[in-house]
């Protein structure tokens, strides 16, 4: 078997080559960072063919089908991404547009072609990774969290659409809550809850790939927080991840902002509390 996974150089994308790695599957990995794809194409225990690209490009991802052509890929995992951080009306557009170049337009134009190939061959895995933000309204992370709920709702629609058909292909979504990763440091922000390591999501991804499940959702915190959010009104909802986001870099003085005018007649801060004790400080 063969997979190809963008994002491959660090965090959860690195992760899973490993992962696949130890279950004999050969890799094509591709990424920015030449030196960290040369590296794990000599480290990892497998045959590793490596391709660097910037999919922000408009080219890059047909460049990588292309490239893909006659390797017989039987899984795709599109995992590169990235998030922008700040109010909408202060974040830099030119970076939130390489933003939906990464996060949706190449995610939407692999999982087209390699859908289209694996579909008239019989067989084929898909799993492309969105996040528990592909639930949620992310106020401070808007076209992050916007993107993550493009990712999650085109995956199901395929999935249904394949179940229709009865089809031997599969689709599944990973949505993990925070991970340690190079992703705080990428959008200048600080998680204020542990977050899970990548090796550990990396596993029940490939697990739950390989066993056809359609939504990975790892860690049973994170579930039953998910879970919970279905029940909170979304302007609620919207007004908690304000705060949560906030919280994650005080030095934007957002927090300030919040604290300066809040009154007393305004609960949002105690919502807050008990759904980050319950959905994100049990993540630990
Ligand atoms: N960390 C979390 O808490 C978390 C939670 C839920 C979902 N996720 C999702 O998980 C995925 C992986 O992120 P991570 O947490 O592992 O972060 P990470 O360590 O920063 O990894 C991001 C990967 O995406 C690649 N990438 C970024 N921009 C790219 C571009 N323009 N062209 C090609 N590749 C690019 C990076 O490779 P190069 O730098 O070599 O280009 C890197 O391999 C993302 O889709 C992220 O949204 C992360």
């Amino acid at each position: 078997m063969k997979a190809l996974i963008t994002g491959a150089t660090s965090g959860i994308g690195k992760a899973i080559a490993a992962e696949f790695s130890k279950r004999g599957i050969s890799l094509i990995l591709t990424g920015r960072n030449v030196n960290a794809l040369q590296q794990l194409q000599h480290t990892l225990p497998v045959p590793v063919e490596i391709i660097a690209l910037n999919l922000s490009e408009n080219q890059a991802p047909f460049q990588l089908y292309e490239f893909c052509q006659g390797k017989h890929v039987d899984i795709l995992v599109n995992n590169a991404g990235f998030g922008v951080y700040g109010r909408f009306s202060e974040t830099a557009l030119e970076e939130e547009l390489e933003l939906i170049q990464v996060n949706i337009r190449a995610v939407h134009i692999l999982t087209k072609l390699f859908l289209q190939e694996f579909e008239k061959r019989g067989s084929g895995k898909i799993l492309n990774v969105a996040s528990s933000a592909g639930f949620l309204t992310g106020p401070l992370f808007s076209s992050y969290y916007a993107s993550k709920n493009y990712v999650l709702r085109l995956s199901l629609a395929i999935a249904e659409e394949l179940r229709r058909k009865k089809s031997r292909v599969s689709i599944s979504v990973l949505c993990p809550g925070p991970v340690q990763t190079g992703f705080n440091d990428r959008a200048g922000v600080e998680f204020r809850v542990k977050a899970l390591s990548p090796e550990s999501v990396a596993r029940e991804a490939v697990f739950g790939l390989l066993t056809g499940k359609r939504i990975i959702i790892p860690g049973m915190m994170i579930r039953a927080g998910i879970a919970v959010s279905h029940m909170i009104p979304e302007e609620l909802l919207a007004r908690i991840l304000y705060h949560a986001q906030a919280a994650k870099n005080p030095q934007q003085g957002l927090q300030e902002n919040i604290d300066k005018h809040r009154t007393t007649h305004d609960h949002t801060e105690n919502h807050f509390k008990i759904f980050n004790n319950f959905f994100m400080q049990n993540t630990k």
